[in-house]
């Protein structure tokens, strides 16, 4: 097993599959560029056999990006997979990445097919794939709620077909972590060709555990590639957050011990990106790219961290793309917050009886507004007090 987490983003298919989402093929093209310079490794770059549109999207994005590998999802029949291949065509790295519902539910009501049906067209697919590409993911759609000795029955056939990333996915974010990390584990040991394959999951945000559900099937279920989204950006709920996912593997990577290719610092650039794109606004306490992910409100914090960052800040701002991380001046702010601030600003209090005095003004003024900009502390303290 190897330290590479593979990131595979699929912002412009599984995020675009949230309502309201769509994008056009040049905001496609702006986003895949920005997830290129983000280093994720492969690019889900649409569904090509679903409209001619989205063909031109994966085309113009498999024409355009060299560093990525770029992929097109396909329902597992030959239409669908050769018209993922066409568009591809021009790919420096192309994947296809061919899927079918392998769950009792699914198989029973949404394609009426029976289970012997779905293992032979999941092998008739990987087969037909392989003659067009070499890179070929295989997923079973609902995996996590499907029966585990069907499923690794299935896994086996396709590796032997020539899949190379098998994918498990927590289709409705129904998994809870400890349960979907030891599935994939139990998984992986049923099949008896697992080491040709690179395990992948895709977890769903339902219950809110989409990061946590992919983090323990690295963890403890040995996946290898995690499929994730900007901002989370999905179907219902929504995907893995790439962000959230990305910086955790990093900042803990004392626990994960894995390696990510993914440039952290092209984050927050990626994050405004799509939600400029799409209208999905980011709320502020979102973890890494919200607006307060790195804005200190509470006077002990802001004191703690102006001593030393460290003391609230479990990574920098900085690494992420934020300019800097955020003092906010309000009621709750001390002494210290302020005086750094009146630095910054060039003010110069020649007292500390001045200081002390300008500090209560802050005070006061706090008490009636909720956060205090720059030109309220000018204001405050005069014109003249500004060095020149
Ligand atoms: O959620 C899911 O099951 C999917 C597959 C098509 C990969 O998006
Ligand atoms: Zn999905």
């Amino acid at each position: 097993m190897t330290d590479k987490l593979i990131i595979f983003d699929t912002t412009l298919r599984d995020g675009e599959q949230s309502p309201g989402a769509s994008m056009t093929k040049d905001e496609k093209l702006r986003i895949a560029r920005q997830l290129e310079r983000l280093k994720v490794d492969v690019i889900e770059a649409g569904f090509a056999a679903s409209s001619n549109g989205d063909f031109d999207c994966v085309q113009a994005i498999a024409n355009a990006i060299k560093d990525s590998t770029i992929c097109s999802l396909s329902r597992a029949n030959d239409r669908d997979i050769a018209r993922a291949a066409e568009a591809l065509k021009g790919a420096a790295s192309g994947r296809i990445h061919t899927f079918i519902a392998t769950s009792p539910l699914h198989m029973e009501k949404k394609l009426r097919m029976t289970p012997d049906e779905v293992f032979e067209q999941s092998k008739l697919a990987v087969r037909f794939a392989r003659n067009l590409m070499d890179d070929i993911e295989f997923s079973a759609e609902d995996g996590y709620r499907s029966d585990i000795d069907f499923l690794a029955r299935v896994c086996e056939a396709v590796i032997k077909e020539g899949a190379r990333t098998i994918n498990i996915p927590d289709t409705v974010g129904y998994a809870i972590p400890e349960l979907y990390g030891n599935f994939i584990k139990t998984l992986r040991e049923k099949v008896p060709n697992s080491d040709q394959a690179v395990w992948s999951v895709h977890c769903h945000n339902d219950l809110g555990m989409a990061v946590a559900n992919s983090l323990a099937g690295v963890k403890l279920g040995g996946a290898r590639q995690i499929e994730c989204t900007i901002n989370g950006l999905g179907e219902r709920a929504g995907n893995c957050s790439l962000e959230e996912v990305v910086m955790a593997i990093k900042t803990r990577r004392d626990y994960f011990g894995l390696d990510v290719g993914v440039d952290a610092s092209q984050i927050v650039q990626a994050s405004r990106m799509v939600s400029q794109t799409t209208g999905f606004v980011v709320q502020p306490n979102k973890a890494v790219v919200g607006a307060n992910a790195f804005a200190h409100a509470s006077g002990i914090h802001q004191d703690g961290v102006l001593k030393a960052r460290d003391t609230y800040e479990i990574m920098r701002a900085e690494d992420v793309g934020w300019s800097a991380n955020k003092i906010v001046l309000g009621k709750l702010s001390g002494r210290n917050a302020f005086k750094q601030r009146l630095q910054e600003l060039g003010v110069v209090l020649e007292s500390e009886g001045e200081i002390m005095a300008a500090f209560a003004k802050f005070k006061e003024l706090a008490d009636r507004k909720s956060e205090i900009f720059d030109e309220d502390i000018l204001a405050l303290v005069g014109d003249e007090s500004v060095a020149t």
